[in-house]
């Protein structure tokens, strides 16, 4: 069995790399877009297009869980990576 890197694996809990005041929680475990040599050379591009289409986003609707619970994380889903259940979410103008 390997170390524990964080609990509840499985759980979609993004509140876990997040402290009280909101703001991310370094963590050399989190690591979305590698390490060392072969690191993503997209990574600068993909984080100012991330941040410009959430801005984009969250400027113009207020997101609410809506019509039901949010996802957890699922075998089910497991590709290349775990993903959530398709979920719905209510986007209404602000
Ligand atoms: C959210 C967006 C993205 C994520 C999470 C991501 C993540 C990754 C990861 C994990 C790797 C592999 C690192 C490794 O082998 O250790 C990688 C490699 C790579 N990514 Fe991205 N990437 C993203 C966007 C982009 C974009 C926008 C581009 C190009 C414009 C890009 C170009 C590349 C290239 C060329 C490699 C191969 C680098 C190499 O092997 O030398 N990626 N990316």
């Amino acid at each position: 069995m390997g170390a524990i890197i964080w609990p509840s694996p499985h759980t979609f809990s993004p509140a876990r790399h997040i402290d009280e005041s909101g703001k991310f929680v370094y963590s050399p475990k989190v690591i979305p877009f590698g390490i060392g040599r072969r690191a993503c050379i997209g990574e600068s591009l993909a984080r100012s297009e991330i941040f410009l289409m959430f801005v984009g986003i969250l400027q113009r609707f207020t997101i609410t869980s809506g019509y039901s619970n949010l996802p957890t994380i699922s075998n089910e889903h497991l590709g290349l990576f775990y993903g959530p259940k398709p979920y719905k979410v209510r986007l209404e103008h602000r």
